[in-house]
């Protein structure tokens, strides 16, 4: 597989496929993370000389032209940081589309307004997306994919694309490989996983694959909830996934044979409901109150979580320890950022929005080693599957 340094791209057409997925409230951009990370590699192309069409998708519109889903706010951002202007090509792919591209010149940079606008940019199979990722590969001499935040997802956009133009990986695709797949082949021990967020379901799949590599795997937010009921604690009425009290406990029963100490809370931070803004109390893990929810992890649970955190040299970190959004619930989660960004001489990689909103709202972005722009693909990279955007690129025209 290629990235963008070892093609020649000056005079060629850039076909950018990046993850401008940002959230909006009321059509501004309320973090521009995502649009920071691809500035490298778009300036970088301009530097050499190549002109750009940037596509990119925001939501999930499903095939419908939905306004308040137009990229308008991201091209507006994406020009400032480029200092250019980026003409945005308005609803569905089209003649308009093509005739911009054709009279493109280097240094100029068009965007193609939200790609799920296309019905067959999500379609489930290869008959279903149809010609689009051959229409986009049409507009451009070179394919460059910097979207790691879609490199789980079969998109036109990302599996289609390199089987008709030369094709390569940005900056941050190579970074993400780097730090998710090379540095966590063979890393410094202690290597310690820490999981959170609303649901086990979501990162069953990592916790199962992580299994005997890493040596501690914490586990704290309202998933180990069902870790509590697999132990046979009561949890009120805290949120839980009881399908999955099978799997939590098959989770328990194999880390320690595999290798890997597994850290549940010992007490928790109650409040009587999900919209509380105070607490109402702290408890015991065994002795949650029957009309209470647990919001976040307690003061006992955060002290050992710290000593586990402290001791490490490899960290991943998905998911926040509770309801970090509501001051009152958010102790948990920043004393996790704050002993993750305490920690010398370690590698240090978090991924998933939530937690990269909690790294940011402390401003402790810089004490991290890698923050990945993916979610879901992050997730599955850990997972150890291969996910489909590297396979497309190895398997694209250049090979
Ligand atoms: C994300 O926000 O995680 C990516 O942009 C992928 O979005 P999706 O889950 O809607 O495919």
């Amino acid at each position: 597989m290629l990235f963008i340094d070892q093609v020649a791209i000056a005079g060629k057409k850039l076909l950018f496929r990046v993850d401008f997925n940002v959230p909006l409230e009321n059509g501004v951009i309320t973090d521009d993370n995502r649009i920071q990370a691809a500035i490298p590699t778009l300036k970088y192309a301009l530097d050499k000389g190549a002109s750009i069409i940037i596509c990119a998708h925001l939501g999930k519109p499903k095939g419908q032209v939905v306004p308040e889903l137009s990229l308008a706010p991201v091209a507006q951002r994406t020009g400032e940081l480029l200092g250019v202007d980026i003409e945005l090509i308005p609803g569905l792919l089209g003649a308009s589309a093509v005739e911009k591209a054709a009279v493109l010149q280097p240094g100029q940079v068009l965007m193609v307004d939200n790609l799920r606008y296309n019905p067959e940019e999500t379609g489930k199979t290869a008959a279903e997306r149809g010609d689009f990722g051959q229409r986009l590969a049409a507009l451009a001499d070179i394919y460059v994919n910097d979207a790691f935040g879609v490199a789980h997802r079969e998109n036109a956009s990302v599996v289609d694309i390199p089987q008709f133009i030369p094709s390569c990986g940005g900056f941050l695709l190579k970074k993400e490989q780097e730090f998710l797949g090379d540095a966590l082949l063979d890393p410094k021990r202690p290597y310690v996983c820490i999981s959170g967020g609303a649901k086990v379901s979501t990162k069953l799949g990592i916790l199962t694959n992580l299994l005997g590599k890493v040596d501690d795997i914490i586990i704290g937010g309202a998933m180990a909830n069902t870790f509590m009921l697999a132990k046979g604690y009561e949890v009120g009425r805290s949120l839980v996934e009881k399908d999955l009290v099978d799997n939590a406990r098959a989770i328990m029963d194999k880390a320690e044979s595999m290798g890997s100490r597994l850290h549940l809370p010992v007490d928790y931070v109650y409040a009587d409901s999900v919209g509380a803004t105070e607490a109402g109390g702290v408890c015991a893990a065994d002795a949650i109150p029957a009309d209470a929810v647990v919001l976040d992890i307690g003061p006992e649970t955060i002290k050992r979580f710290v000593v586990v955190l402290a001791r490490s040299k490899t960290v991943v970190w998905n998911g926040p320890m509770g309801l970090f959004e509501t001051p009152a619930f958010a102790k948990g989660s920043q004393a996790v950022c704050e002993a993750i960004a305490n920690l010398d001489d370690a590698l240090s990689i978090v991924g998933g929005g939530d937690t990269d909103a909690v790294v940011h709202s402390m401003h402790l972005a810089d004490k991290v080693s890698f923050i990945s722009t993916g979610g879901g693909s992050f997730l599955e990279f850990l997972e150890g599957k291969e996910l489909p955007a590297f396979t497309a690129l190895k398997e694209s025209l250049n090979s």
